[in-house]
Protein backbone atom coordinates (compact mmCIF):
# COMPACT_ATOMS: atom_id res chain seq x y z
CA UNK A 1 0.00 0.00 0.00
CA UNK A 2 1.08 3.56 -0.96
CA UNK A 3 1.56 5.92 1.75
CA UNK A 4 1.67 9.13 -0.61
CA UNK A 5 -1.95 11.20 -0.77
CA UNK A 6 -2.75 12.69 -4.38
CA UNK A 7 -3.31 15.66 -4.59
CA UNK A 8 -6.93 16.40 -5.15
CA UNK A 9 -8.96 19.50 -6.28
CA UNK A 10 -9.99 20.48 -2.81
CA UNK A 11 -6.06 20.63 -1.86
CA UNK A 12 -5.74 22.95 -4.87
CA UNK A 13 -8.49 25.47 -3.54
CA UNK A 14 -7.62 25.49 -0.08
CA UNK A 15 -3.58 26.24 -1.43
CA UNK A 16 -5.16 29.44 -2.44
CA UNK A 17 -7.37 30.00 0.71
CA UNK A 18 -3.94 29.93 2.71
CA UNK A 19 -2.03 31.45 0.57
CA UNK A 20 0.35 28.64 -0.48
CA UNK A 21 1.94 28.50 -4.10
CA UNK A 22 0.67 26.42 -6.54
CA UNK A 23 3.86 24.32 -8.34
CA UNK A 24 2.63 22.98 -12.02
CA UNK A 25 4.55 21.74 -14.55
CA UNK A 26 4.11 19.66 -17.98
CA UNK A 27 5.66 16.02 -18.77
CA UNK A 28 4.72 13.83 -21.33
CA UNK A 29 6.18 10.67 -20.84
CA UNK A 30 6.64 8.10 -18.35
CA UNK A 31 10.32 9.13 -17.19
CA UNK A 32 9.29 12.95 -16.86
CA UNK A 33 6.44 12.08 -14.89
CA UNK A 34 8.67 9.47 -12.60
CA UNK A 35 10.68 13.07 -12.16
CA UNK A 36 8.57 15.57 -11.76
CA UNK A 37 6.48 13.47 -8.99
CA UNK A 38 9.17 13.18 -7.23
CA UNK A 39 10.46 16.64 -7.16
CA UNK A 40 6.96 17.48 -5.37
CA UNK A 41 5.21 18.84 -8.21
CA UNK A 42 1.91 19.47 -7.40
CA UNK A 43 -0.14 19.41 -10.75
CA UNK A 44 0.95 17.89 -13.70
CA UNK A 45 0.06 19.05 -17.13
CA UNK A 46 0.48 16.65 -20.08
CA UNK A 47 0.06 19.47 -22.68
CA UNK A 48 -0.74 20.00 -26.15
CA UNK A 49 3.12 21.55 -25.85
CA UNK A 50 3.71 18.00 -26.67
CA UNK A 51 3.47 18.37 -30.10
CA UNK A 52 5.99 21.39 -30.40
CA UNK A 53 8.76 20.13 -27.60
CA UNK A 54 8.18 16.20 -28.36
CA UNK A 55 6.58 15.55 -31.84
CA UNK A 56 8.34 18.48 -33.70
CA UNK A 57 5.74 20.09 -35.43
CA UNK A 58 5.36 24.12 -35.68
CA UNK A 59 2.73 24.40 -33.44
CA UNK A 60 0.02 23.04 -31.30
CA UNK A 61 -2.55 23.41 -34.22
CA UNK A 62 -2.21 19.45 -35.48
CA UNK A 63 -2.24 17.56 -32.12
CA UNK A 64 -4.08 14.78 -32.42
CA UNK A 65 -6.39 12.82 -29.57
CA UNK A 66 -4.75 10.13 -30.19
CA UNK A 67 -2.02 11.30 -29.53
CA UNK A 68 -2.76 12.71 -26.39
CA UNK A 69 -4.57 10.03 -25.23
CA UNK A 70 -0.94 7.65 -25.85
CA UNK A 71 1.01 10.67 -23.84
CA UNK A 72 -1.54 10.83 -20.89
CA UNK A 73 -1.37 7.03 -20.23
CA UNK A 74 2.42 6.77 -20.21
CA UNK A 75 2.28 10.17 -17.72
CA UNK A 76 -0.36 8.28 -15.24
CA UNK A 77 2.11 5.23 -15.39
CA UNK A 78 4.55 7.51 -13.71
CA UNK A 79 2.52 9.47 -11.16
CA UNK A 80 1.53 8.85 -7.53
CA UNK A 81 0.85 12.48 -5.90
CA UNK A 82 0.47 15.26 -8.39
CA UNK A 83 -3.00 15.92 -10.05
CA UNK A 84 -2.91 15.51 -13.70
CA UNK A 85 -4.35 17.08 -16.51
CA UNK A 86 -5.12 16.01 -19.82
CA UNK A 87 -4.83 18.74 -22.44
CA UNK A 88 -7.35 18.62 -25.18
CA UNK A 89 -6.33 19.39 -28.43
CA UNK A 90 -7.40 22.03 -31.28
CA UNK A 91 -10.66 20.89 -32.85
CA UNK A 92 -11.35 18.18 -30.23
CA UNK A 93 -13.98 20.82 -28.11
CA UNK A 94 -14.67 23.05 -30.81
CA UNK A 95 -17.13 21.78 -33.06
CA UNK A 96 -19.83 20.86 -30.77
CA UNK A 97 -20.74 20.40 -26.86
CA UNK A 98 -21.57 16.87 -27.37
CA UNK A 99 -17.62 16.01 -29.43
CA UNK A 100 -16.04 17.91 -26.25
CA UNK A 101 -17.69 15.79 -23.86
CA UNK A 102 -17.34 12.52 -25.60
CA UNK A 103 -13.09 13.77 -25.99
CA UNK A 104 -13.19 14.82 -22.47
CA UNK A 105 -14.65 11.21 -21.27
CA UNK A 106 -11.68 9.78 -23.54
CA UNK A 107 -8.72 11.27 -21.65
CA UNK A 108 -10.29 10.96 -18.22
CA UNK A 109 -12.04 8.03 -19.00
CA UNK A 110 -9.50 6.06 -21.09
CA UNK A 111 -6.14 8.27 -20.31
CA UNK A 112 -7.02 8.50 -16.24
CA UNK A 113 -6.39 12.16 -16.12
CA UNK A 114 -7.90 13.92 -13.25
CA UNK A 115 -9.26 16.33 -15.05
CA UNK A 116 -8.71 17.88 -18.45
CA UNK A 117 -8.03 21.45 -19.87
CA UNK A 118 -8.83 23.74 -22.35
CA UNK A 119 -8.22 26.76 -23.95
CA UNK A 120 -10.86 29.90 -24.02
CA UNK A 121 -13.19 32.34 -22.19
CA UNK A 122 -16.57 33.43 -22.41
CA UNK A 123 -17.10 31.52 -25.84
CA UNK A 124 -16.06 28.40 -24.44
CA UNK A 125 -17.94 29.15 -21.31
CA UNK A 126 -21.21 26.66 -22.19
CA UNK A 127 -18.45 23.91 -23.46
CA UNK A 128 -16.42 24.09 -20.01
CA UNK A 129 -20.28 24.05 -18.32
CA UNK A 130 -21.43 20.63 -20.46
CA UNK A 131 -18.02 18.78 -19.73
CA UNK A 132 -17.69 19.44 -15.86
CA UNK A 133 -21.85 18.87 -15.53
CA UNK A 134 -20.60 15.06 -16.75
CA UNK A 135 -18.85 14.96 -14.08
CA UNK A 136 -15.35 15.96 -15.40
CA UNK A 137 -12.94 18.62 -13.82
CA UNK A 138 -11.88 21.30 -16.32
CA UNK A 139 -8.88 23.91 -15.62
CA UNK A 140 -9.56 27.19 -18.15
CA UNK A 141 -6.95 28.93 -20.19
CA UNK A 142 -6.83 32.39 -21.04
CA UNK A 143 -4.98 34.94 -22.11
CA UNK A 144 -2.34 33.88 -25.18
CA UNK A 145 -4.57 30.65 -26.35
CA UNK A 146 -1.70 29.17 -28.35
CA UNK A 147 -4.43 26.97 -30.41
CA UNK A 148 -6.00 30.39 -31.49
CA UNK A 149 -2.60 32.79 -31.54
CA UNK A 150 -3.09 33.53 -35.20
CA UNK A 151 -6.99 35.33 -34.47
CA UNK A 152 -5.05 37.16 -31.54
CA UNK A 153 -2.36 38.28 -34.42
CA UNK A 154 0.38 35.78 -33.23
CA UNK A 155 2.56 35.15 -29.53
CA UNK A 156 1.70 38.21 -28.04
CA UNK A 157 0.70 39.50 -24.56
CA UNK A 158 -3.20 39.76 -24.32
CA UNK A 159 -4.85 41.96 -22.05
CA UNK A 160 -2.78 45.45 -22.37
CA UNK A 161 -5.06 47.81 -23.04
CA UNK A 162 -7.92 48.59 -20.37
CA UNK A 163 -10.45 47.04 -23.31
CA UNK A 164 -8.52 44.02 -23.71
CA UNK A 165 -7.87 43.79 -19.91
CA UNK A 166 -11.80 43.76 -19.24
CA UNK A 167 -12.29 41.06 -21.80
CA UNK A 168 -9.99 38.76 -20.24
CA UNK A 169 -11.19 39.81 -16.75
CA UNK A 170 -14.99 38.67 -18.16
CA UNK A 171 -13.48 35.51 -19.70
CA UNK A 172 -12.16 34.40 -15.86
CA UNK A 173 -15.26 35.26 -14.33
CA UNK A 174 -17.08 32.99 -16.83
CA UNK A 175 -15.10 30.19 -16.46
CA UNK A 176 -15.53 30.34 -13.05
CA UNK A 177 -18.97 30.59 -13.38
CA UNK A 178 -19.08 27.44 -15.82
CA UNK A 179 -17.79 25.44 -13.11
CA UNK A 180 -13.97 25.28 -14.10
CA UNK A 181 -11.83 24.47 -11.30
CA UNK A 182 -8.48 26.58 -11.95
CA UNK A 183 -7.60 28.82 -14.85
CA UNK A 184 -4.09 29.07 -16.75
CA UNK A 185 -3.18 32.59 -16.84
CA UNK A 186 -0.60 32.99 -19.88
CA UNK A 187 1.36 35.98 -21.34
CA UNK A 188 -1.14 39.07 -19.61
CA UNK A 189 0.61 41.91 -17.65
CA UNK A 190 1.32 40.83 -14.20
CA UNK A 191 -1.31 43.92 -12.57
CA UNK A 192 -4.11 42.13 -14.50
CA UNK A 193 -2.94 38.86 -13.27
CA UNK A 194 -3.16 40.18 -9.60
CA UNK A 195 -6.26 41.50 -10.35
CA UNK A 196 -8.00 38.50 -11.72
CA UNK A 197 -6.19 36.11 -8.66
CA UNK A 198 -7.90 38.55 -5.98
CA UNK A 199 -11.64 38.37 -7.77
CA UNK A 200 -11.69 35.04 -8.60
CA UNK A 201 -12.29 32.02 -5.60
CA UNK A 202 -10.43 29.54 -7.99
CA UNK A 203 -6.63 29.26 -8.22
CA UNK A 204 -5.13 31.21 -10.70
CA UNK A 205 -2.11 29.65 -12.42
CA UNK A 206 0.53 31.81 -14.34
CA UNK A 207 3.11 31.15 -17.01
CA UNK A 208 4.14 34.94 -18.01
CA UNK A 209 1.51 35.93 -15.76
CA UNK A 210 3.94 37.39 -12.49
CA UNK A 211 4.41 36.56 -9.23
CA UNK A 212 0.50 37.43 -7.91
CA UNK A 213 -0.87 34.37 -9.02
CA UNK A 214 -1.93 31.20 -7.05
CA UNK A 215 0.50 29.30 -8.89
CA UNK A 216 3.27 28.81 -11.47
CA UNK A 217 3.40 26.36 -14.27
CA UNK A 218 5.80 25.88 -16.81
CA UNK A 219 6.74 23.63 -20.23
CA UNK A 220 9.59 21.17 -18.75
CA UNK A 221 11.94 21.32 -22.25
CA UNK A 222 11.90 24.53 -22.18
CA UNK A 223 12.95 25.28 -18.09
CA UNK A 224 15.74 22.35 -18.94
CA UNK A 225 16.51 23.76 -21.78
CA UNK A 226 15.74 20.42 -24.24
CA UNK A 227 14.07 22.76 -26.52
CA UNK A 228 16.04 25.58 -28.11
CA UNK A 229 13.90 26.86 -31.52
CA UNK A 230 12.49 29.34 -29.14
CA UNK A 231 12.15 30.61 -25.39
CA UNK A 232 9.86 33.32 -24.13
CA UNK A 233 10.37 35.96 -22.38
CA UNK A 234 8.51 34.50 -19.03
CA UNK A 235 10.93 31.33 -19.43
CA UNK A 236 13.61 30.68 -16.88
CA UNK A 237 16.19 28.26 -18.11
CA UNK A 238 16.90 25.85 -14.62
CA UNK A 239 19.06 23.36 -16.72
CA UNK A 240 21.19 22.34 -20.29
CA UNK A 241 19.64 19.14 -20.45
CA UNK A 242 20.41 19.47 -24.40
CA UNK A 243 24.17 19.97 -23.75
CA UNK A 244 24.52 16.85 -20.97
CA UNK A 245 22.60 14.52 -23.18
CA UNK A 246 24.61 16.00 -26.38
CA UNK A 247 27.93 15.33 -24.33
CA UNK A 248 26.61 11.65 -23.46
CA UNK A 249 26.02 10.51 -26.85
CA UNK A 250 29.12 12.56 -28.45
CA UNK A 251 30.94 10.21 -25.95
CA UNK A 252 29.42 7.16 -26.22
CA UNK A 253 30.28 7.50 -30.15
CA UNK A 254 33.71 8.20 -29.45
CA UNK A 255 34.10 5.13 -27.08
CA UNK A 256 32.26 2.99 -29.89
CA UNK A 257 34.71 3.98 -32.40
CA UNK A 258 37.77 3.94 -30.30
CA UNK A 259 37.34 0.63 -28.95
CA UNK A 260 36.71 1.94 -25.41
CA UNK A 261 33.28 0.63 -24.70
CA UNK A 262 32.31 -1.92 -23.54
CA UNK A 263 34.35 -2.81 -21.66
CA UNK A 264 34.90 -5.47 -19.35
CA UNK A 265 32.35 -4.50 -17.04
CA UNK A 266 30.01 -4.35 -19.81
CA UNK A 267 30.52 -8.03 -21.08
CA UNK A 268 29.61 -11.25 -20.25
CA UNK A 269 31.79 -14.45 -21.21
CA UNK A 270 32.01 -18.58 -21.17
CA UNK A 271 34.37 -20.97 -19.72
CA UNK A 272 37.78 -21.27 -21.89
CA UNK A 273 37.27 -25.00 -22.75
CA UNK A 274 33.79 -24.51 -23.94
CA UNK A 275 34.97 -21.61 -26.46
CA UNK A 276 37.64 -24.01 -27.66
CA UNK A 277 35.22 -26.85 -27.89
CA UNK A 278 33.06 -24.41 -30.14
CA UNK A 279 35.74 -23.46 -31.89
CA UNK A 280 37.00 -26.76 -32.98
CA UNK A 281 33.17 -27.59 -33.52
CA UNK A 282 32.95 -24.57 -36.51
CA UNK A 283 36.58 -25.00 -38.01
CA UNK A 284 38.14 -22.34 -36.98
O1 LIG B 1 0.26 22.85 -23.55
C1 LIG B 1 0.83 23.45 -22.64
O2 LIG B 1 1.96 23.13 -22.25
C2 LIG B 1 0.12 24.55 -22.00
C3 LIG B 1 0.91 25.40 -21.04
C4 LIG B 1 1.63 26.41 -21.82
C5 LIG B 1 0.05 25.99 -19.99
O3 LIG B 1 -1.01 24.78 -22.27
Amino acid sequence: MSDVKKVMIPDLHGMKKEGRKITMITAYSYPQALIVDEAGIDVILVGDSLGMVELGYRDTVPVTMEEMLGHTRAVMRGVRRAHVVGDMPFMSYNISREQAVANAGVLYKDGGADSVKLEGGQDMAPVVSAIVKAGIPVFGHIGLTPQTANLLGGFKVQGKSLDQARRVVDDALALQEAGAFAIVLEAIPRQLAALITEKLDIPTIGIGGGLECDGQVLVLHDMVGLFRRFTPKFVKVYADVYSIQLDAVRKYVSEVQSKAFPADEHTFTMKDDAVAELRKSLGL
